[in-house]
């Protein structure tokens, strides 16, 4: 291998790496907003906390926006303590589990739920879709 060769391999392999941390902290940074809508979501539809119509919009809101935000951030290679490595072996299956939960985020949206009836219709199948994918794909710490 030309000394060239090898710096170029080199530096290829070091914006590969780069590349994919940067790619574990925008989905992870994703996770974390559905989280908070989750946090926000959870204990309305279980009759803990109120309904409030503007603040369950916004919550959807962030969810979908959370969802778009994790799409497409798990290119081979960019392996993570929290990420299952069934991912890269099952991609297409992963792939459509985002994409199902993407439109189910965008639905819930578009539903614009302003009763607690609405509003538990809306988000379960989100709920579901959680549960699913990590029982599948993540790995909890
Ligand atoms: C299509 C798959 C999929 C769906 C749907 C999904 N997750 Fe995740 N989630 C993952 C994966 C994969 C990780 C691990 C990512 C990593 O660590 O690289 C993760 C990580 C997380 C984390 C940890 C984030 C961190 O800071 O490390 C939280 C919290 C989380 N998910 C919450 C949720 C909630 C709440 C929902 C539903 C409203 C949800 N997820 C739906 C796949 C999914």
């Amino acid at each position: 291998m030309g000394k060239y060769t090898l710096i170029a391999s080199c530096a290829l392999a070091a914006a590969a790496t780069f590349a994919s941390a940067d790619d574990v902290k925008k989905r992870t940074a994703a996770m974390d907003q559905i989280r908070m809508g989750a946090a926000t979501l959870v204990p309305v539809i279980k009759g803990d906390k109120e309904f409030d119509a503007q603040v369950a919009d916004l919550a959807l809101r962030m969810t979908y926006a959370g969802a778009l935000a994790f799409e497409g951030k798990f290119p081979e290679g960019s392996t993570s303590k929290g990420a299952n490595p069934a991912i890269w072996e099952n991609k297409a299956d992963f792939d459509s589990k985002v994409l199902e939960f993407i439109s189910n985020a965008e639905a819930a949206v578009a539903m614009q739920p302003n009763d607690l009836l609405s509003l538990q219709s809306a988000y379960q199948p989100l709920l579901k879709n959680c549960a699913a994918c990590h029982k599948a794909y993540r790995i909890k710490n």
